[in-house]
């Protein structure tokens, strides 16, 4: 399984990339402007276009998503161009964001505007992520116009169930693959019991058509998450830095680390420290 940073904060995209095992960033309207204000609070100033192409600099030879901000299929087009000439020259690495559903109401003539998006985009040979996948079935329409990747949103499937069993939770807090039961009724939306099953449900149809499209696990808030992504067969797991921090972190591998770290004996330190 690939990993993606989920992040448009430079300095968290940098530290991830210096450790070897990043194959792309994730970035999305809400991520820009996190890290924007964070470095307004910290009294940097940033040019959004030089920031953005130092991000596409840092990922070179892996693929970054930028997404549209435009909710018509001509506007998602327009931008999803512009947004590739703009910054694909710097290290062709583009990747274009487009919702699978853009419309703000469910007025049905405009539910097809974000697969217009993806079409033209893939005739043009432009990737495309396609984002906000909540079912299986917009995922499978979204691989049939030619998306590179299709992102089911784990996380936010889990924050609805959980809403829906009426139990406070934590969005980071683990919401078991299988679902839960509410007084011995699965809670369940449509048929998908977790943000998992969502993830597995999208695998087995891109994989039993044999479609080209990717499957990206995104909105992934924990550890035991990222692994059951990787146990459905994702082929990506977008990941936030904070998410990736926890990855290795396990009570018994610290504990023998300080014990390896107390039995170091003087004579074998003096001899791997050699020079
Ligand atoms: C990535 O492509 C998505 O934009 C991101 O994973 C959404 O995550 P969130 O639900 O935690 O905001």
């Amino acid at each position: 399984m690939k990993i993606f940073i989920d992040s448009a904060d430079i300095e968290e995209i940098k530290k991830a990339y210096s450790w070897g095992i990043i194959d792309g960033v994730t970035t999305n309207p809400s991520l820009i402007k996190l890290s924007l204000e964070r470095r307004k609070a910290a009294g940097v100033q940033t040019e959004l276009k030089d920031y953005i192409t130092e991000i596409l600099k840092i990922a070179k030879g892996t693929p970054v998503s930028l997404e549209v901000t435009e909710t018509t299929g001509e506007g998602m087009l327009t931008q999803g161009i512009l947004l590739y000439r703009l910054f694909n020259s710097v290290a062709k690495n583009v990747c274009i964001k487009i919702p699978i559903n853009p419309a703000l109401t469910s007025d049905a003539v405009k539910q097809y505007e974000g697969i217009y998006a993806i079409s033209e985009l893939a005739k043009r040979k432009i990737p495309v992520n396609c984002t906000l996948v909540f079912t299986p079935e917009q995922a499978l329409l979204a691989a049939k116009a030619g998306a590179t990747y299709v992102s089911p949103f784990a996380g936010r499937v889990d924050d609805l169930l959980r809403t829906r069993s009426q139990t406070l939770f934590g969005q980071d807090e683990y919401y078991p693959s299988e679902g839960k039961e509410d007084k011995t009724k699965l809670i369940e939306d449509n048929g998908i019991v977790s943000g998992i099953d969502l993830v597995a449900q999208c695998v087995e149809i891109i994989k039993t058509y044999n479609l080209p499209t990717k499957v990206l696990a995104a909105s992934l808030r924990n550890p035991r998450q990222v692994r059951e992504a990787a146990l459905v067969g994702a082929d990506v797991a977008t990941i936030p830095f904070s998410v990736l921090n926890k990855l290795l972190i396990h009570p018994k591998t610290q504990e023998g680390m300080k014990k390896f770290v107390e039995d170091s004996v003087q004579e074998y330190k003096e001899l791997v420290n050699k020079k």
